[in-house]
C-alpha cells in the first residue's frame, strides 16, 4: 500500500497513528538541528519532522530531497508544539521513520506555491506544474462540482444525456468553423461543432424530449478572457414547452448550483428584463445589476439651449457616476480621453459636477442657468456628490459607450464584488440585426429561433421596417454584466424555417444544402421544442470570483490559440497532406 492516509487528511485525533504518506517535496527547512518537510498531495500539506536523533541512513536520504521529488513517507502522528492555524493539518506532525524516494525531480521553472514567481507563459508551458498549484486545484475542484450537480439536477428532471457527432456540418452560431480533412473523401471537410444546436432539435423530432449534454463546443473567433477556441458548453432542450417552462427549468438548475455549490440563495424569481430596456438603461444586453447608474436619455430635455453639440445629436443620454464630484479638471481630462478611446468611440463627455452643497459646476455652464442643470440633474437621478457623464451620437451607439463608461467607473470604484451575484434573465432580443456591410439580415441568435407568434404578420411581411420589429422567443442568462447562458423557443413548422432562410439571405438551394437535414426532419412530425446552453467555462469563473475562464480549464490555449505546452497548432508531415490531397499555398 502506497499510502494509508492523504496529506490533508491529519487531524489531532489521528495523533498517534502510524501512517504512511506519499506526495511531492514542496520545501525543506533545517532549524536547530530538525529538518521540517512540507509533503504535498491533492489533498493539502502535511509537515513531517526528521529529529537530530535520528538514524544516519534517514537523515541522508531528507538531505537529499529536492524540490518536487516524489516520495513516500512513513511516520507517526504528534501533537505539533507550534500550532499552525491556517493549515488544515496544522495541529500536527509526522515524526518520521522512513522515506523512500519514488522519483527525483529535475528544478522547476517556478515555485509552487499560491502565489508563484512564474509569468504566464512559463506557467503555460508547464501546466502540469501549474496544476499542482492551490489556486488552480482549488478552480478544477470547483469545475468538478458544478459539472456533477448540474449532471444530478437534470437527470432528477428526466433530461437524458446523448452524446453528439464532432465531425459534423457547419452550425450556425456565427463564428469561423474549425474544418477538418476527410481522407476518404478528399477535397472535403468536416466542420467541428460550434454548438450541437441542430442535433438536440433532431433528438426532438426523434422524441427524447428532455436532452442535455456537457459537451465541447469550437468556435475560431478572436479571443478574450472569457473565450476559448473549445469551450464546454451545458447543452440541453426540451420538447413540448413554452418561454416560461424553459425559464423555469433553468432558474431551478441556477438556484441549485448556487445553493449547493456555494450555500448562496439567489433572487426569486430571477428579475428579468427586456433587451430594449437593457440597451436603453445599461447600453449592453448583458446589464450587470450589481449596481445602478443607470443611463437617462435626456434628449428633448436639452435641446434649444443654443449648445449645439446637444441639438443636432439625435440621441442625449447621461449617466450620475457615485461620489465622483470631487474629481479634478485632470481626472475628467482622462476620463474624457478614455470615452474618446477607439475602444469605445465617444466623440467626447459633457460633465456636471452636482457639488455636496447643491450647487453645480459643468461644461455647459455658458447654455444652461443653474434651474435647468438641476433640471438634467434630477432627471439622470443624480445625488449631490456625483459626477454627471453625458454622451451624444447615434442611440445604440451612445447608450453602448455610456455603457461602457458605466462599466470602467464600477470597475474603478470597487462596485462590481466578485462575491456579489446578481442574475438576470434579459429576454425579448429583436429576431434580426441588420448587418450594414453585407447589406442583408442576421438572425441574432442562430436562425432556428422561432419568431413571437404576435409578430409573424411582421415576419412575413416584404417591408425592411416591419422586419426590423420582430421580436424572437429568445433569452439569455446574464451574471453580474456576462451572458453565462443564452437559447430560445425554435422553429418547428417548415414553412416559418424557410422564411427565416430566406430572410437572412439562404437562397433555397443554400438552405437545402446547408440544412436539408433539418428541414426534412421537420416535415416528419417535429414537436414544438426549445431549450438553451450555458457557458460551463463562465460558470466556473464567475462562481469562483474571476472574470478569466482560463483557471477553470484543465488545458486551455492562450490569446493567440496557442496551447504552448504541446506546442499545437503546428505543421504536419508532407505525407499526412498528400494522403489528405491538401497543398499549403505559400504565404507570399
Ligand atoms: P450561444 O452561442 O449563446 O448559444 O452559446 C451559449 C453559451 O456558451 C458560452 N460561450 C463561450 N464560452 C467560452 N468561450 C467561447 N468562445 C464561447 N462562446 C459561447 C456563453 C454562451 O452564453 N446553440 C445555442 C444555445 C441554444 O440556443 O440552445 C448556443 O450555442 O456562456
Amino acid at each position: 500500500m502506497y499510502r494509508t492516509n492523504t496529506c490533508g487528511e491529519l487531524r489531532l485525533s489521528n495523533v498517534g497513528q502510524q501512517v504512511t504518506l506519499a506526495g511531492w517535496v514542496q520545501r525543506t527547512r533545517k532549524l536547530g538541528g530538525m529538518t521540517f518537510i512540507d509533503l504535498r498531495d491533492r489533498y493539502g500539506i502535511t509537515q513531517l519532522v526528521v529529529k537530530a536523533d535520528a538514524p544516519e541512513a534517514l537523515i541522508q536520504t531528507v538531505n537529499s530531497l529536492g524540490r518536487e521529488y516524489v516520495i513516500q513517507a512513513k511516520g507517526k502522528v504528534a501533537e505539533r508544539e507550534s500550532k499552525n492555524p491556517k493549515m488544515d493539518t496544522g495541529e500536527i506532525e509526522i515524526l518520521l521513520d522512513e522515506v523512500n524516494i519514488l522519483n527525483k525531480s529535475i528544478t522547476p521553472p517556478f515555485t509552487i506555491e499560491d502565489k508563484t514567481d512564474g509569468g504566464d507563459d512559463i506557467r503555460a508551458r508547464y501546466r502540469y506544474l501549474d496544476l499542482r498549484r492551490n489556486p488552480l486545484k482549488k478552480a478544477l475542484m470547483l469545475r468538478h462540482r458544478i459539472t456533477q450537480e448540474t449532471r444530478k439536477y437534470l437527470d432528477e428532471h428526466d433530461f437524458m444525456e446523448i452524446e453528439t457527432p464532432y465531425l459534423i456540418k457547419s452550425t450556425p452560431e456565427g463564428a469561423r468553423d474549425f474544418v477538418v480533412p476527410s481522407r476518404m473523401n478528399p477535397g472535403e471537410f468536416y466542420a467541428l461543432p460550434q454548438s450541437p444546436q441542430t442535433f438536440k432539435q433532431i433528438l426532438m423530432v426523434a422524441g427524447y424530449d428532455r436532452y442535455f449534454q456537457i459537451v465541447r463546443c469550437f468556435r475560431d473567433e478572436d479571443l478574450r478572457a472569457d473565450r476559448q477556441p473549445e469551450f464546454t458548453q451545458i447543452d440541453c432542450e426540451m420538447s413540448f414547452v413554452e418561454q416560461e417552462d424553459v425559464l423555469n427549468m433553468f432558474e431551478g438548475m441556477m438556484r441549485t448550483l448556487f445553493k449547493k455549490v456555494l450555500g448562496i440563495d439567489i433572487p426569486n424569481p430571477i428579475p428579468r428584463m427586456s433587451w430594449f430596456d437593457a440597451m436603453d438603461y445599461y447600453g449592453s444586453d448583458k446589464p450587470d445589476i450589481r449596481y445602478g447608474m443607470k443611463i437617462h436619455e435626456i434628449t428633448d430635455l436639452v435641446k434649444g439651449h443654443g449648445f449645439s453639440v446637444f441639438d443636432e445629436a439625435p440621441y442625449v443620454g447621461a449617466i450620475a457616476i457615485d461620489g465622483c464630484a470631487s474629481y479634478s479638471r485632470k481626472q475628467i481630462d482622462e476620463l474624457t480621453e478614455w470615452v474618446k478611446r477607439p475602444q469605445v468611440g465617444a466623440k467626447g463627455l459633457v460633465y456636471i459636477k452636482v457639488n455636496e452643497d447643491g450647487s453645480f459646476k459643468s461644461s455647459i455652464d455658458k447654455f444652461f442657468s443653474p434651474v435647468e442643470v438641476a433640471s438634467i440633474a434630477k432627471a439622470v437621478e443624480a445625488k449631490k456628490g456625483d459626477l454627471i457623464g453625458i454622451i451624444v451620437g447615434d442611440k445604440r451607439k451612445a447608450e453602448v459607450q455610456l455603457g461602457t463608461l458605466r462599466i470602467e467607473m464600477g470597475n474603478r470604484l470597487g462596485l462590481r464584488k466578485s462575491d456579489v451575484f446578481a442574475p438576470l434573465w434579459v429576454v425579448d432580443f429583436p429576431l434580426f440585426e441588420w448587418n450594414e456591410e453585407e447589406n442583408r439580415w442576421n438572425a441574432v441568435h442562430h436562425p432556428f429561433t422561432a419568431p413571437k407568434p404576435e409578430h409573424l404578420k411582421y415576419y412575413y411581411s416584404d417591408k425592411k421596417e416591419d422586419i426590423a420589429k420582430v421580436c424572437a422567443n429568445a433569452y439569455d442568462f446574464v451574471l453580474n454584466g456576462t451572458e453565462l447562458g443564452g437559447g430560445s423557443i425554435r422553429i418547428h413548422d417548415h414553412d416559418v424555417q424557410e422564411r427565416m432562410f430566406e430572410i437572412i439571405g439562404l437562397t433555397h438551394e443554400e438552405a437545402e444544402y446547408k440544412f436539408g437535414f433539418l428541414m426534412n426532419a421537420f416535415k416528419f412530425g417535429a414537436p414544438p421544442h426549445g431549450g438553451l446552453a450555458f457557458g460551463l467555462d463562465r460558470v466556473c469563473a464567475l462562481f469562483g470570483g474571476s472574470d478569466t475562464i482560463r483557471d477553470y480549464i484543465a488545458f486551455p490555449k492562450n490569446n493567440q490559440g496557442r496551447d504552448v505546452m504541446i506546442d499545437s497548432p503546428s505543421k504536419i508531415d508532407q505525407s499526412q497532406l498528400d494522403e489528405l490531397k491538401l497543398n499549403i499555398r505559400e504565404n507570399k
